[in-house]
């Protein structure tokens, strides 16, 4: 076990070493156990966390307020449209005062080519850890969550396969910050993970090669297919959501028309059926309901939708915990 963590920003799991989150995983775990048998578990005491929210949110601040609060601090929910960003206080200002006020600071701005350059300037000026609540590049604790799920189900995750594909989705050009995430942190673990997406849906260059560096040093693999029901078959693991082609344009009118060529990239009874009869069917949350996935598979038996929300909570509790 890697302690020494105290003080630690988490802006991606890809700084974190292998034992660093085994830790992780290993206090979720009895954190997750602490709060099922109604053990107190107040860690953070007196601490404060500032929530800084530059985009909506459901779980990421439900679950960072809860978990501060059972943990025995605060969380303060800050919007920064009612702050002073807007007139000019900078990512240093924000570091250094918020940083005086508070623990830690959490952060969401998932603006294509800005989020993770402001996550990094707070976190520069900051006395106290910066946590990554989503950035246009990274969802740290969406993907620890991921995995701490799918080993809580199959166990061992080596030589799991593992599909991270794109799905078709209307509501927004979603970050590609999960199936970033996703690539780099599954392929630490030894899983195979297959990559399946449109050609104008690539990931960012650098982040697929580090992800193939990581597959290569920890005995995972990873590949890259275009075909959507290629990507299920004899999979363990699907994880079909969709994500925005920022990386061919940012032009709102011209991704939504490249995207409607792929309308029938949603995951259905039939594409499930091309999985193994035990894969799971995992969705980070919010889908587009019957265009990225059928009803029938995000409430299926195979779909562990609920428990990735919940563990949310557990991993963000053993972060929070470990750093501040
Ligand atoms: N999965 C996730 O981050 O959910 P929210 O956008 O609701 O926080």
């Amino acid at each position: 076990m890697e302690t020494g963590l105290r003080g630690r920003d988490m802006i991606t799991a890809q700084e974190w070493s292998r034992a660093e989150i085994d830790t992780v995983l290993e206090v979720a775990r009895d954190l997750k156990c602490k709060r099922a048998m109604g053990v107190p578990h107040a860690y953070l005491r007196d601490k404060v966390l500032s929530m800084l929210f530059f985009f909506t949110s459901t779980r990421t601040r439900n679950s960072f307020e809860a978990g501060m609060a059972q943990l025995g601090g605060h969380a303060q929910f800050v919007d920064s449209t009612t702050t002073q960003i807007s007139h000019g206080d900078t990512a240093k200002e924000i570091g250094e005062i918020l940083g005086r006020y508070n623990d830690a600071i959490a952060i969401r701005q998932c603006d294509w080519g800005e989020g993770n350059r402001y996550i990094r300037e707070v976190a520069e000026a900051s006395r106290v850890p910066v946590l990554n609540m989503q950035c246009d590049h990274y969802h740290p604790f969406q993907i620890l969550a991921d995995l701490m799920t799918i080993i809580e189900r199959k166990g061992d995750p080596r030589g799991l396969t593992v599909n991270v594909s794109y799905a078709y989705a209307t509501s927004y050009q979603k970050p590609l910050s999960v199936p970033q995430s996703l690539i780099l942190l599954l392929t630490r673990f030894g899983m195979n993970v297959r990559l399946t997406h449109p050609p104008e849906f690539n990931l960012l260059p650098d982040l697929v090669e580090q992800a193939s560096e990581n597959a290569r040093r920890h005995q995972g693999s990873l590949e890259i297919v275009d075909d959507f029901e290629a990507g299920f078959k004899n999979a363990d693991v699907v994880y079909p959501k969709s994500w925005g082609c920022m990386m061919t344009t940012t032009d709102h009118q011209e991704s939504a028309r490249i995207s409607r060529q792929y309308s029938d990239w949603i995951a259905d009874e039939r594409r499930m059926a091309l999985a193994k009869p035990d894969a799971v069917y995992l969705h980070c949350l919010p889908a587009d309901r019957n265009v990225e996935v059928s009803d029938s598979v995000i409430d299926g038996p195979q779909s562990l939708v609920y428990r990735q929300a919940e563990n949310r909570l557990h991993v963000q509790k053993a972060v929070m915990a470990l750093t501040m």
